[in-house]
Protein backbone atom coordinates (compact mmCIF):
# COMPACT_ATOMS: atom_id res chain seq x y z
CA UNK A 1 0.00 0.00 0.00
CA UNK A 2 2.25 2.18 1.05
CA UNK A 3 4.43 2.04 -2.47
CA UNK A 4 1.67 1.80 -4.38
CA UNK A 5 1.66 5.37 -4.83
CA UNK A 6 5.07 6.38 -5.80
CA UNK A 7 5.15 3.59 -8.46
CA UNK A 8 1.89 5.60 -10.31
CA UNK A 9 3.51 8.54 -9.62
CA UNK A 10 6.62 7.28 -11.72
CA UNK A 11 4.35 6.42 -14.34
CA UNK A 12 2.37 9.13 -14.51
CA UNK A 13 5.33 10.97 -14.86
CA UNK A 14 6.85 8.92 -17.44
CA UNK A 15 3.41 9.16 -19.50
CA UNK A 16 3.73 13.00 -18.79
CA UNK A 17 7.60 13.33 -20.05
CA UNK A 18 5.77 11.44 -22.93
CA UNK A 19 3.38 13.39 -23.22
CA UNK A 20 5.72 16.89 -23.69
CA UNK A 21 8.46 14.96 -26.00
CA UNK A 22 5.11 13.96 -28.34
CA UNK A 23 4.34 17.38 -28.16
CA UNK A 24 7.44 19.02 -29.07
CA UNK A 25 8.15 16.47 -31.70
CA UNK A 26 4.49 17.68 -33.12
CA UNK A 27 4.96 21.06 -32.74
CA UNK A 28 8.18 21.42 -33.69
CA UNK A 29 7.90 21.42 -37.95
CA UNK A 30 5.40 23.72 -38.07
CA UNK A 31 6.76 26.40 -35.61
CA UNK A 32 10.02 26.11 -36.97
CA UNK A 33 8.93 26.67 -40.85
CA UNK A 34 7.90 30.47 -39.60
CA UNK A 35 10.60 31.03 -37.17
CA UNK A 36 13.58 29.70 -39.11
CA UNK A 37 12.77 30.29 -42.95
CA UNK A 38 15.10 32.87 -44.36
CA UNK A 39 13.48 35.62 -46.30
CA UNK A 40 13.99 35.13 -50.33
CA UNK A 41 15.24 38.28 -51.33
CA UNK A 42 12.71 39.86 -53.73
CA UNK A 43 13.08 43.35 -56.10
CA UNK A 44 9.28 43.76 -56.25
CA UNK A 45 9.97 46.99 -58.79
CA UNK A 46 12.40 44.99 -60.92
CA UNK A 47 9.56 42.34 -60.71
CA UNK A 48 7.07 44.93 -61.92
CA UNK A 49 4.50 44.03 -59.50
CA UNK A 50 4.39 46.79 -56.94
CA UNK A 51 1.30 49.18 -58.23
CA UNK A 52 0.37 52.93 -57.11
CA UNK A 53 -2.06 53.50 -54.66
CA UNK A 54 -6.02 52.86 -55.37
CA UNK A 55 -6.72 55.88 -56.95
CA UNK A 56 -10.04 57.75 -55.99
CA UNK A 57 -11.13 58.06 -59.46
CA UNK A 58 -9.68 57.45 -63.19
CA UNK A 59 -10.59 56.58 -66.57
CA UNK A 60 -12.09 53.13 -67.78
CA UNK A 61 -9.53 52.54 -70.09
CA UNK A 62 -6.78 53.51 -67.47
CA UNK A 63 -8.95 50.54 -64.97
CA UNK A 64 -8.92 48.36 -67.46
CA UNK A 65 -5.48 47.83 -68.28
CA UNK A 66 -4.97 47.04 -64.58
CA UNK A 67 -6.71 43.54 -64.98
CA UNK A 68 -6.19 43.09 -68.54
CA UNK A 69 -3.96 40.38 -67.71
CA UNK A 70 -5.09 38.76 -64.20
CA UNK A 71 -8.19 38.12 -66.18
CA UNK A 72 -6.89 36.11 -68.48
CA UNK A 73 -6.22 33.44 -66.12
CA UNK A 74 -9.11 34.89 -63.17
CA UNK A 75 -12.04 34.42 -65.94
CA UNK A 76 -14.77 34.45 -63.71
CA UNK A 77 -15.91 37.07 -60.68
CA UNK A 78 -18.93 38.55 -58.95
CA UNK A 79 -17.58 42.09 -59.30
CA UNK A 80 -14.39 42.78 -61.03
CA UNK A 81 -14.11 46.17 -58.76
CA UNK A 82 -15.00 43.99 -55.57
CA UNK A 83 -18.16 46.24 -55.32
CA UNK A 84 -21.48 46.07 -57.13
CA UNK A 85 -21.50 49.44 -58.30
CA UNK A 86 -20.14 50.89 -62.10
CA UNK A 87 -19.32 53.75 -59.75
CA UNK A 88 -16.66 52.36 -58.60
CA UNK A 89 -13.46 52.25 -61.51
CA UNK A 90 -10.79 50.11 -59.95
CA UNK A 91 -8.45 47.46 -61.55
CA UNK A 92 -6.87 44.37 -59.81
CA UNK A 93 -3.40 45.78 -58.89
CA UNK A 94 -5.03 49.05 -57.77
CA UNK A 95 -5.84 46.76 -54.83
CA UNK A 96 -3.56 43.37 -54.75
CA UNK A 97 -0.62 44.94 -56.99
CA UNK A 98 1.20 42.33 -59.30
CA UNK A 99 1.74 42.73 -63.14
CA UNK A 100 -1.36 43.53 -65.26
CA UNK A 101 0.29 43.22 -68.61
CA UNK A 102 1.16 39.09 -68.03
CA UNK A 103 -1.57 37.46 -70.15
CA UNK A 104 -1.79 33.58 -69.26
CA UNK A 105 -3.43 30.94 -71.70
CA UNK A 106 -6.40 29.43 -69.12
CA UNK A 107 -6.90 26.28 -71.39
CA UNK A 108 -3.31 24.57 -70.21
CA UNK A 109 -3.15 23.03 -67.48
CA UNK A 110 -2.26 24.56 -64.01
CA UNK A 111 1.20 22.57 -63.55
CA UNK A 112 2.60 23.56 -67.38
CA UNK A 113 5.36 25.33 -67.03
CA UNK A 114 4.44 28.14 -69.16
CA UNK A 115 1.32 28.67 -67.16
CA UNK A 116 3.85 28.76 -63.68
CA UNK A 117 5.86 30.99 -65.75
CA UNK A 118 3.07 33.27 -66.44
CA UNK A 119 1.79 33.23 -63.07
CA UNK A 120 4.41 33.55 -60.80
CA UNK A 121 5.58 37.03 -63.08
CA UNK A 122 1.90 38.41 -62.49
CA UNK A 123 1.92 37.72 -58.82
CA UNK A 124 3.45 39.32 -56.01
CA UNK A 125 5.58 36.47 -54.21
CA UNK A 126 6.14 36.12 -50.75
CA UNK A 127 9.10 36.29 -49.09
CA UNK A 128 8.47 32.99 -47.46
CA UNK A 129 7.48 30.91 -49.75
CA UNK A 130 7.79 27.44 -47.46
CA UNK A 131 6.22 29.06 -44.40
CA UNK A 132 2.88 30.07 -46.80
CA UNK A 133 2.94 26.36 -48.47
CA UNK A 134 3.13 28.86 -51.87
CA UNK A 135 2.21 28.93 -54.64
CA UNK A 136 -1.11 26.99 -52.97
CA UNK A 137 -3.46 29.79 -52.14
CA UNK A 138 -4.71 27.91 -49.11
CA UNK A 139 -3.71 29.73 -46.27
CA UNK A 140 -1.65 28.21 -43.73
CA UNK A 141 -3.55 27.01 -40.09
CA UNK A 142 -2.12 30.43 -38.14
CA UNK A 143 -0.95 33.31 -40.34
CA UNK A 144 -0.99 35.99 -37.44
CA UNK A 145 2.81 36.17 -36.69
CA UNK A 146 3.68 35.83 -39.82
CA UNK A 147 1.87 38.47 -41.80
CA UNK A 148 3.82 40.51 -39.55
CA UNK A 149 7.48 38.85 -40.98
CA UNK A 150 5.96 38.93 -44.43
CA UNK A 151 6.64 41.54 -47.20
CA UNK A 152 4.01 44.36 -47.15
CA UNK A 153 3.79 43.96 -50.80
CA UNK A 154 2.91 39.94 -50.70
CA UNK A 155 0.37 40.92 -47.96
CA UNK A 156 -1.39 43.41 -49.61
CA UNK A 157 -1.04 40.82 -52.61
CA UNK A 158 -3.09 38.37 -50.74
CA UNK A 159 -5.12 40.62 -48.43
CA UNK A 160 -5.86 44.31 -49.57
CA UNK A 161 -7.77 44.94 -47.06
CA UNK A 162 -5.44 44.06 -44.10
CA UNK A 163 -4.69 46.95 -41.47
CA UNK A 164 -1.04 47.13 -42.69
CA UNK A 165 -1.55 47.86 -45.95
CA UNK A 166 -5.44 48.85 -46.18
CA UNK A 167 -4.53 52.54 -46.63
CA UNK A 168 -2.74 51.68 -50.12
CA UNK A 169 -5.59 49.70 -51.13
CA UNK A 170 -8.84 51.54 -49.83
CA UNK A 171 -7.39 54.64 -47.95
CA UNK A 172 -8.51 56.33 -51.29
CA UNK A 173 -12.31 56.06 -50.55
CA UNK A 174 -12.50 54.46 -46.95
CA UNK A 175 -9.70 56.69 -44.90
CA UNK A 176 -12.62 57.05 -41.99
CA UNK A 177 -13.53 53.37 -41.46
CA UNK A 178 -9.91 52.41 -41.67
CA UNK A 179 -8.90 54.88 -39.12
CA UNK A 180 -12.03 54.40 -37.33
CA UNK A 181 -11.66 49.85 -37.78
CA UNK A 182 -7.67 50.00 -36.48
CA UNK A 183 -8.87 51.98 -33.31
CA UNK A 184 -11.44 49.42 -32.79
CA UNK A 185 -11.46 47.09 -29.93
CA UNK A 186 -12.20 44.13 -32.71
CA UNK A 187 -8.40 44.96 -33.86
CA UNK A 188 -6.95 46.09 -30.46
CA UNK A 189 -8.00 43.03 -28.71
CA UNK A 190 -7.66 45.77 -25.83
CA UNK A 191 -10.88 44.04 -23.80
CA UNK A 192 -8.65 41.26 -23.67
CA UNK A 193 -5.01 42.33 -22.62
CA UNK A 194 -6.80 44.88 -20.65
CA UNK A 195 -8.49 42.35 -18.34
CA UNK A 196 -6.06 39.56 -18.11
CA UNK A 197 -3.18 42.54 -17.10
CA UNK A 198 -5.67 44.32 -14.35
CA UNK A 199 -6.62 40.33 -13.17
CA UNK A 200 -3.72 39.15 -12.79
CA UNK A 201 -2.30 41.80 -11.38
CA UNK A 202 0.39 42.54 -13.90
CA UNK A 203 -0.56 46.44 -14.95
CA UNK A 204 -2.85 48.41 -11.75
CA UNK A 205 -4.94 50.15 -14.30
CA UNK A 206 -8.59 49.87 -14.85
CA UNK A 207 -8.37 52.18 -18.04
CA UNK A 208 -6.86 49.81 -20.32
CA UNK A 209 -3.47 50.96 -22.22
CA UNK A 210 -2.44 47.22 -23.79
CA UNK A 211 -3.68 46.63 -27.42
CA UNK A 212 -2.33 45.22 -31.07
CA UNK A 213 -1.66 47.52 -34.04
CA UNK A 214 1.22 47.03 -36.35
CA UNK A 215 3.07 49.47 -38.88
CA UNK A 216 3.37 48.22 -42.33
CA UNK A 217 6.05 46.47 -42.25
CA UNK A 218 4.79 44.22 -39.23
CA UNK A 219 6.25 46.16 -36.27
CA UNK A 220 4.37 46.56 -33.06
CA UNK A 221 2.58 50.13 -32.96
CA UNK A 222 1.50 52.74 -30.41
CA UNK A 223 -1.78 54.13 -30.90
CA UNK A 224 -2.75 57.78 -29.96
CA UNK A 225 -6.23 59.33 -30.26
CA UNK A 226 -6.09 62.36 -32.12
CA UNK A 227 -6.77 65.50 -30.03
CA UNK A 228 -6.20 69.14 -30.74
CA UNK A 229 -2.26 69.58 -30.27
CA UNK A 230 -1.66 70.53 -26.39
CA UNK A 231 -4.30 69.42 -25.28
CA UNK A 232 -6.02 65.66 -23.92
CA UNK A 233 -8.88 63.86 -23.97
CA UNK A 234 -12.07 66.01 -23.04
CA UNK A 235 -14.09 65.34 -19.86
CA UNK A 236 -16.87 63.97 -22.74
CA UNK A 237 -14.74 61.87 -24.00
CA UNK A 238 -12.72 60.04 -21.12
CA UNK A 239 -16.56 59.74 -19.46
CA UNK A 240 -17.31 57.45 -22.84
CA UNK A 241 -13.89 55.46 -22.15
CA UNK A 242 -11.77 57.01 -25.00
CA UNK A 243 -8.73 56.59 -24.20
CA UNK A 244 -5.61 58.83 -24.95
CA UNK A 245 -2.88 55.70 -26.15
CA UNK A 246 -2.22 52.03 -26.16
CA UNK A 247 0.72 50.44 -25.97
CA UNK A 248 2.01 47.32 -27.52
CA UNK A 249 2.26 44.48 -25.29
CA UNK A 250 5.53 44.03 -23.68
CA UNK A 251 7.65 40.80 -25.29
CA UNK A 252 7.47 37.72 -22.97
CA UNK A 253 10.44 36.00 -22.07
CA UNK A 254 10.38 32.16 -21.40
CA UNK A 255 13.86 30.84 -20.62
CA UNK A 256 13.94 27.14 -21.58
CA UNK A 257 14.82 24.48 -18.48
CA UNK A 258 18.48 24.14 -17.51
CA UNK A 259 17.27 20.37 -17.27
CA UNK A 260 14.06 19.33 -19.00
CA UNK A 261 13.43 16.35 -16.28
CA UNK A 262 14.02 19.28 -13.33
CA UNK A 263 10.85 20.96 -14.53
CA UNK A 264 8.79 18.18 -12.69
CA UNK A 265 10.67 18.75 -9.13
CA UNK A 266 8.12 21.50 -7.64
CA UNK A 267 9.82 21.55 -4.79
CA UNK A 268 8.39 21.60 -1.08
CA UNK A 269 6.64 19.76 1.35
CA UNK A 270 3.76 18.85 -0.96
CA UNK A 271 3.52 18.31 -4.66
CA UNK A 272 0.59 19.69 -6.30
CA UNK A 273 -1.05 21.17 -9.81
CA UNK A 274 -0.33 24.69 -8.16
CA UNK A 275 2.88 26.84 -8.75
CA UNK A 276 6.08 25.52 -7.63
CA UNK A 277 6.88 26.60 -3.83
CA UNK A 278 10.63 26.72 -5.03
CA UNK A 279 12.07 29.53 -3.10
CA UNK A 280 9.20 30.52 -1.28
CA UNK A 281 10.22 31.26 2.39
CA UNK A 282 7.41 29.31 4.36
CA UNK A 283 9.54 28.45 7.40
CA UNK A 284 6.78 27.01 9.11
CA UNK A 285 5.46 24.76 6.66
CA UNK A 286 1.51 24.84 8.09
CA UNK A 287 -0.48 24.61 5.48
CA UNK A 288 1.29 21.83 4.33
CA UNK A 289 1.53 20.02 7.22
CA UNK A 290 -2.18 19.86 7.63
CA UNK A 291 -2.70 18.40 4.05
CA UNK A 292 -0.11 15.80 4.73
CA UNK A 293 -2.24 15.05 7.74
CA UNK A 294 -5.46 15.12 5.86
CA UNK A 295 -3.51 12.90 3.10
CA UNK A 296 -2.48 10.58 6.16
CA UNK A 297 -6.24 10.23 7.33
CA UNK A 298 -7.52 9.04 4.17
CA UNK A 299 -5.18 6.47 3.85
C1 LIG B 1 -1.13 32.51 -65.64
C2 LIG B 1 -2.36 32.58 -64.89
C3 LIG B 1 -2.51 33.66 -63.84
C4 LIG B 1 -2.33 35.02 -64.01
C5 LIG B 1 -1.87 35.78 -65.24
C6 LIG B 1 -2.69 35.62 -62.74
N1 LIG B 1 -3.06 34.67 -61.84
FE1 LIG B 1 -3.59 34.95 -59.91
N2 LIG B 1 -3.68 32.94 -59.59
C7 LIG B 1 -3.56 32.00 -60.58
C8 LIG B 1 -3.74 30.69 -59.99
C9 LIG B 1 -3.72 29.35 -60.72
C10 LIG B 1 -3.97 30.90 -58.59
C11 LIG B 1 -4.24 29.82 -57.52
C12 LIG B 1 -2.95 29.21 -57.01
C13 LIG B 1 -3.20 27.96 -56.21
O1 LIG B 1 -3.89 27.98 -55.19
O2 LIG B 1 -2.71 26.92 -56.63
C14 LIG B 1 -3.93 32.32 -58.38
C15 LIG B 1 -4.08 32.92 -57.15
C16 LIG B 1 -4.19 34.30 -56.98
C17 LIG B 1 -4.40 34.95 -55.72
C18 LIG B 1 -4.47 34.25 -54.35
C19 LIG B 1 -3.03 34.11 -53.90
C20 LIG B 1 -2.84 33.53 -52.51
O3 LIG B 1 -1.77 32.97 -52.28
O4 LIG B 1 -3.72 33.63 -51.66
C21 LIG B 1 -4.51 36.29 -55.96
C22 LIG B 1 -4.76 37.38 -54.94
C23 LIG B 1 -4.33 36.47 -57.37
N3 LIG B 1 -4.11 35.25 -57.96
C24 LIG B 1 -4.40 37.70 -58.02
C25 LIG B 1 -3.95 37.92 -59.32
C26 LIG B 1 -3.78 39.22 -59.90
C27 LIG B 1 -4.09 40.54 -59.21
C28 LIG B 1 -3.29 39.03 -61.17
C29 LIG B 1 -2.89 40.08 -62.18
C30 LIG B 1 -1.87 41.01 -61.74
C31 LIG B 1 -3.15 37.59 -61.35
N4 LIG B 1 -3.56 36.94 -60.21
C32 LIG B 1 -2.70 36.99 -62.52
C33 LIG B 1 -3.28 32.23 -61.91
C34 LIG B 1 -2.98 33.45 -62.47
C1 LIG C 1 -11.35 46.93 -53.97
C2 LIG C 1 -10.11 46.21 -53.99
C3 LIG C 1 -10.04 44.92 -54.80
C4 LIG C 1 -10.12 44.80 -56.16
C5 LIG C 1 -10.33 45.89 -57.19
C6 LIG C 1 -9.92 43.40 -56.44
N1 LIG C 1 -9.76 42.69 -55.29
FE1 LIG C 1 -9.39 40.74 -55.14
N2 LIG C 1 -9.62 40.82 -53.12
C7 LIG C 1 -9.75 42.00 -52.40
C8 LIG C 1 -9.91 41.67 -50.99
C9 LIG C 1 -10.06 42.65 -49.85
C10 LIG C 1 -9.90 40.24 -50.91
C11 LIG C 1 -10.12 39.37 -49.67
C12 LIG C 1 -8.85 38.83 -49.13
C13 LIG C 1 -9.09 37.97 -47.94
O1 LIG C 1 -10.23 37.57 -47.65
O2 LIG C 1 -8.12 37.65 -47.25
C14 LIG C 1 -9.70 39.76 -52.28
C15 LIG C 1 -9.58 38.41 -52.61
C16 LIG C 1 -9.17 37.96 -53.87
C17 LIG C 1 -8.77 36.60 -54.18
C18 LIG C 1 -8.73 35.45 -53.18
C19 LIG C 1 -7.44 35.56 -52.41
C20 LIG C 1 -7.17 34.40 -51.48
O3 LIG C 1 -6.12 34.46 -50.80
O4 LIG C 1 -7.96 33.47 -51.41
C21 LIG C 1 -8.42 36.57 -55.49
C22 LIG C 1 -7.92 35.37 -56.28
C23 LIG C 1 -8.61 37.92 -56.01
N3 LIG C 1 -9.06 38.72 -54.99
C24 LIG C 1 -8.37 38.28 -57.33
C25 LIG C 1 -8.74 39.51 -57.85
C26 LIG C 1 -8.75 39.81 -59.27
C27 LIG C 1 -8.33 38.85 -60.36
C28 LIG C 1 -9.20 41.10 -59.39
C29 LIG C 1 -9.47 41.87 -60.65
C30 LIG C 1 -10.44 41.30 -61.55
C31 LIG C 1 -9.45 41.61 -58.04
N4 LIG C 1 -9.17 40.60 -57.16
C32 LIG C 1 -9.90 42.87 -57.73
C33 LIG C 1 -9.74 43.29 -52.92
C34 LIG C 1 -9.84 43.60 -54.26
C1 LIG D 1 -12.25 54.15 -55.74
C2 LIG D 1 -12.81 54.28 -54.41
C3 LIG D 1 -12.88 53.02 -53.56
C4 LIG D 1 -11.83 52.19 -53.19
C5 LIG D 1 -10.36 52.33 -53.53
C6 LIG D 1 -12.42 51.17 -52.34
N1 LIG D 1 -13.77 51.37 -52.22
FE1 LIG D 1 -15.05 50.29 -51.10
N2 LIG D 1 -16.60 51.49 -51.63
C7 LIG D 1 -16.49 52.59 -52.48
C8 LIG D 1 -17.80 53.18 -52.66
C9 LIG D 1 -18.12 54.42 -53.47
C10 LIG D 1 -18.70 52.39 -51.89
C11 LIG D 1 -20.20 52.57 -51.76
C12 LIG D 1 -20.86 51.78 -52.85
C13 LIG D 1 -22.36 51.77 -52.75
O1 LIG D 1 -22.92 52.30 -51.79
O2 LIG D 1 -22.98 51.18 -53.65
C14 LIG D 1 -17.90 51.34 -51.28
C15 LIG D 1 -18.42 50.35 -50.45
C16 LIG D 1 -17.65 49.42 -49.79
C17 LIG D 1 -18.18 48.47 -48.83
C18 LIG D 1 -19.62 48.35 -48.41
C19 LIG D 1 -19.81 49.33 -47.29
C20 LIG D 1 -21.23 49.45 -46.86
O3 LIG D 1 -21.45 50.29 -45.98
O4 LIG D 1 -22.10 48.76 -47.39
C21 LIG D 1 -17.14 47.72 -48.38
C22 LIG D 1 -17.18 46.62 -47.33
C23 LIG D 1 -15.95 48.21 -49.05
N3 LIG D 1 -16.30 49.22 -49.91
C24 LIG D 1 -14.69 47.69 -48.86
C25 LIG D 1 -13.56 48.14 -49.51
C26 LIG D 1 -12.25 47.60 -49.29
C27 LIG D 1 -11.91 46.49 -48.28
C28 LIG D 1 -11.40 48.27 -50.11
C29 LIG D 1 -9.91 48.08 -50.27
C30 LIG D 1 -9.44 46.70 -50.40
C31 LIG D 1 -12.18 49.25 -50.83
N4 LIG D 1 -13.50 49.11 -50.46
C32 LIG D 1 -11.68 50.15 -51.76
C33 LIG D 1 -15.33 53.07 -53.06
C34 LIG D 1 -14.09 52.49 -52.95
Amino acid sequence: MGRAPIVSRAAHLLLAIGALALALALSLPSAQAADKEKPVKRDYAAMGVLAAPAPANQSIADMDAKSEGCLTCHVKTDAPTMHVTPAVRLGCTDCHGGNPSIAGNSQLPHDHPDYVAARDTAHVLPTLPKSWYWPSSANPKRTYALLNKESPEYVKFVNPSDYRVAREACGSCHIQAIEAAERSIMATGAMLWGGASYNNGILPFKNYLLGEAYTRNGKPAKITTPTRPGEGLTPAQEKRGVLAEMYPLPTWHVIPPGDVFRVFERGGRTINSQFPEIGLPNTTGRIQILEEQIGRAHV
